[in-house]
């Protein structure tokens, strides 16, 4: 690839998502579920500076960030059936090893967002706990180690 074409290439790639952690990846399947990953990563800022109080808690704000990471949670079945690869992925095989266990990690995610409560600062960082012991739990066994 020539220079020029690898920088259009990666100026339609920011223009599209915004991504900047996602230059490089040329198989849609990894990017599109890479792109998921990454909105529930912001979603899951955004609700963890509320609880810290580094930003007000803000309900409509919790309620949208809440929404997109349950619906993205609950695209991951889909997002990952293809065992697509990319050189930039950090999806590791034993997810296709163990499916069940893998979507089934989803679907706690989904009801540990399902079950934030807004109430107010306290209830929130209680609950995001559970939340964020998704993460860790499924990165730990299926991302590969940074
Ligand atoms: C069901 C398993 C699973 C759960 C639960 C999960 N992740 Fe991930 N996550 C992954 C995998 C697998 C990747 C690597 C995807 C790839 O590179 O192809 C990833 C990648 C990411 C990335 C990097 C995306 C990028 O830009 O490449 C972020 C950010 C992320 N996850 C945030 C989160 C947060 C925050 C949570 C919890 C609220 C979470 N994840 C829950 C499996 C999971």
């Amino acid at each position: 690839m020539t220079w020029r074409t690898k920088t259009c290439v990666i100026i339609a790639t920011l223009a599209a998502t915004a991504a900047v952690a996602h230059n490089g990846v040329k198989d849609a399947d990894v990017m599109a579920r890479m792109n998921a990953m990454s909105a529930i990563g912001k979603a899951t800022k955004t609700l963890g500076d509320m609880a810290r109080g580094k930003t007000p808690l803000h309900q409509a704000k919790a309620r949208m960030a809440r929404d997109t990471i349950s619906l993205n949670a609950a695209k991951i079945p889909d997002l990952f059936e293809s065992q697509a690869t990319d050189p930039k992925s950090e999806a590791l095989p034993a997810i296709w090893d163990n499916w069940g266990d893998f979507t089934g990690r989803a679907d706690t995610m989904k009801d540990a967002a399902l079950s934030l409560d807004f109430t107010d600062k306290a209830a929130l960082a209680t609950t995001i706990r559970d939340l964020g012991a998704t993460c860790g739990g499924c990165h730990k066994r299926y991302r590969v180690e940074k």
